[in-house]
């Protein structure tokens, strides 16, 4: 109780101060990440673009931020949900937002969440890196939780040090970056916390370096892809081999 108090106060003052954080300030991109518009213009395979019985597919953006993503979605066809934890974003996100048609934001807490039904396509971008070390595998029991089967997990995985220790070695605990938030990332940590759930990966690719969304120094990003396979399925495969752009952080 006391822990969720300190991360919404901690992300309160994030969001808040000197003014309220600004697009393009620390982690806000001021845009959609050009690797996710580049999926829901053209993914292959495609992403989900059909709910449950033909319905609209229904996507969720955990710790949307400004909610950039959360449009992109809803202009490609989505009923897309952005969930906030600091009430400021809450606000820049609806400002943002500006009443754009199937696009909604709502305060609360990730590990909270419960929608009722799962959704079609969850995005996760620079939220795990925000979240504290420890929970890292109930994130990765949740996204399983909040996917509906057949539906998909795509993970913008940010920010990566190639030349740093690699936190796939220590996913329980390790920063790096400063102690964080955000924590260092590796496609090696998302494929080790997302083993033996019922989500096998589609692809898991480095992003090219025109495709960017943050220009920090020597960091890098992957974009992965994972299905969340049936409720009777016995849980993801774990990956003994990364792929060759896994590898390389
Ligand atoms: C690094 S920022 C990324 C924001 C946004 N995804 C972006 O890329 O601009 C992480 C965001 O997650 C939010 N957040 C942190 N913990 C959360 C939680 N448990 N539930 C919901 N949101 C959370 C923070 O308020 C913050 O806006």
């Amino acid at each position: 109780m006391a822990e969720a108090a300190a991360a919404v106060a901690k992300w309160e003052a994030m969001w808040s101060r000197d003014g309220g954080l600004q697009p393009g300030q620390a982690f806000d991109a001021s845009a959609v990440e050009p690797a996710f518009a580049d999926l829901l213009r053209a993914a292959d395979p495609p992403l989900p673009r059909e709910g449950a019985g033909g319905a609209r597919p229904r996507a969720l953006v955990p710790g949307c931020g400004r909610g950039y993503a959360v449009a992109e979605l809803a202009r490609a066809g989505y009923e897309a949900t952005g969930l906030e934890l600091a009430p400021t974003a809450v606000q820049a996100a609806r400002e943002h937002l500006g009443g754009q048609p199937d696009a909604h934001v709502q305060g609360g807490d990730f590990f909270d969440f419960d929608p009722g039904a799962g959704f079609d396509l969850v995005y996760d971008c620079t939220f795990l890196c925000a979240i504290p070390p420890e929970r890292r595998a109930d994130w990765a029991a949740k996204i399983e939780q909040l996917l509906r089967p057949g539906g998909e997990l795509v993970a913008l995985i940010f920010p990566c040090f190639p030349d740093g220790p690699d936190p796939a070695d220590a996913p329980d605990t390790a920063g790096g970056a400063g102690g964080g938030p955000p924590y260092a990332m590796s496609p090696r940590l998302v494929e080790r916390l997302l083993a033996g759930r019922r989500l096998a990966r589609l692809s898991l690719e480095a992003v090219p370096a025109e495709r960017l969304a943050r220009r920090v120094s020597r960091a890098g990003e992957f974009v992965g892809r994972w299905q969340r396979l049936p409720d009777d399925a016995p849980g993801g495969e774990a990956p003994a081999e990364l792929g060759e752009a896994a590898g390389e952080r």
